[in-house]
């Protein structure tokens, strides 16, 4: 049972849907740098891509929202959506971070959107970075290493969180902040020069954001005292290929490294008990302070919130089994799961597997800001009979109604992508997610006209009945 109040919503992100990369003062950002296709080739080892000069950056136009706002957003209410998560570009309000002042004209451009939201009755989640941040600090301070990047993005955050106060209840930190041990360039603006060095520089990084989640939730405390502000990781559970010791054991790691590692630090405000260890197997030295420590533990989440799309498969390192793709990292295939056609495996029980979990060890309240499958598929009479969507997304939803019924505090469920954009993974419009097509190809070409698949009028059922009819 979904309570009357549970948030239910659709989320995006903004390099992923605005385009204007250089209207309205906006400066260059990370994303900015991402080519098309070829950017899976460099998502783990930027260095030489930012220097590369490609044809084709898809965030430069993305879905062109920056100007179809008014209309995307009329499409968001006869969704009739509750929430509607999005991001604000850190370029757009500071171009290069440093300014003294705000761009003014970036701060009217989110004002504009907050304002057409809440006329359709849909509550703002914002997200302060999602994979992006201003070039400029990366050419400065190589990025998110340096902590004087913390400072500039306090004070960007004050910024937001003053002026938008009497708009935005609802704001996440860092997107999939757990990604940033793994992906220092895409999540932190990072270039890592020395290889062996990886390790240490990615969880430098993550102490460093987690600082700065820290001084946002005070500061959003401070400025907006009813709003809520939580951290966001990407979660894929992930399960030992047999029950093998050594398979649960090391899927157990695995699990901690590349995710709620990070939650210890965000939820807890603390290091988790298997610091040490780790970082002595890893050899990570960090740069802390007592202070650093003092601010983790103080200024912790309100809630959690999570992306999820798949489960993982893991077994010991020796074990040799078929291999699959899957959400920012690979893992063994599942026998027992089928895949989207870009190797994710789909796994609506995994997700009730996730929520209790993560209860079970936080007990605070998550929100699933992040869920949907990305399909090639082509517009036939205007439209796109979408079936497979509406299954994937009913059985996730079906197996939230059951974490709540597990008794797991769930605040609301965001699917991702409800018009078509571009894929962070591979910069392809092709990887289609939306309640609504959009006419543009892998190459930015097309009339970006949009037009409604047939999932549209079913999550506009299922929101209207509150989840009672998913048929
Ligand atoms: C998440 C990101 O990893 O998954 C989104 O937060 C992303 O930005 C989404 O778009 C789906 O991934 P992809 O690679 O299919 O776009």
């Amino acid at each position: 049972m979904f309570s009357k109040n549970f948030l239910w919503g659709a989320a995006t992100a903004a390099n992923q849907i605005e385009g204007a990369y250089l209207e309205g003062g906006k400066g260059l950002s990370t994303a900015d740098y991402l080519p098309g296709k070829e950017r899976i080739k460099y998502l783990f080892d930027p260095e030489q891509m930012i220097h590369t000069s490609f044809s084709f950056y898809p965030s430069h136009k993305a879905i062109d929202f920056y100007h179809h706002y008014k209309e995307d957003i009329r499409l968001l209410g006869q969704l009739g959506l509750k929430c509607y998560r999005m991001s604000i570009a850190w370029t757009r309000i500071f171009p290069t971070g440093e300014e003294e002042l705000p761009n003014e004209e970036g701060l009217k451009f989110y004002d504009n959107v907050f304002d057409e939201l809440i006329k359709y009755g849909i509550e703002p989640v914002v997200t302060l970075s999602h994979f992006e941040m201003p070039m400029y600090l990366v050419q400065k301070y190589n990025g998110w290493i340096d902590k004087r990047v913390i400072q500039l993005f306090e004070k960007y955050c004050r910024v937001v969180f003053n002026r938008y106060k009497d708009k935005v209840k609802y704001w996440l930190t860092f997107n999939e902040v757990n990604s940033v041990t793994k992906l220092p360039y895409h999540s932190g603006g990072t270039i890592i020069t020395e290889k062996e060095k990886f390790d240490e520089v990615g969880y430098q990084i993550l102490h460093n954001q987690a600082v700065a989640s820290s001084l946002a939730v005070k500061a959003c405390h401070e400025i907006i005292p009813d709003a809520q502000i939580g951290c966001m990781m990407q979660y894929s559970p992930i399960y030992p290929y047999s029950c093998h010791p050594e398979d649960v054991l090391s899927s157990l790691h695995l699990e901690r490294d590349r995710e709620t590692f990070s939650m210890e630090l965000f939820v807890r405000g603390e290091y988790p008990y298997y610091t040490k260890r780790l970082f002595k197997e890893l050899n990570v030295n960090l740069q802390v302070t007592q202070e650093e420590l003092n601010l983790l533990k103080t200024y912790t989440v309100d809630f959690i919130s999570i992306s999820y799309y798949m489960s993982l498969a893991w077994a010991r390192t020796d074990f040799v089994a078929e291999t699959t793709d899957g959400n920012q990292m690979s893992g063994l295939k599942n026998p027992y799961l089928e895949s989207s056609q870009w190797g994710w495996q789909i796994d609506p029980i995994g997700l009730r597997i996730a929520l209790n979990k993560l209860y079970d060890t936080y007990r605070v309240p998550i929100f699933i800001v992040e869920n949907g499958i990305g399909v090639k598929e082509k517009l036939e009479n205007n439209t796109v009979i979408d079936d497979y969507r509406i299954k994937y997304l009913r059985a996730h939803i079906e197996q939230i109604s059951e974490a709540i019924n597990d008794g797991v505090e769930v605040m609301g469920y965001c699917m991702w992508g409800p018009i078509d954009l571009i894929s962070n993974s591979t910069g392809e419009m092709s990887k289609r997610y939306g309640f609504v097509y959009v006419d543009v190809d892998d190459k930015g070409q097309g009339s970006f006209k949009r037009y409604k698949k047939k999932s549209f009028d079913w999550y506009r059922k299922v929101i209207k009945t509150n989840g009672e009819d998913l048929g």
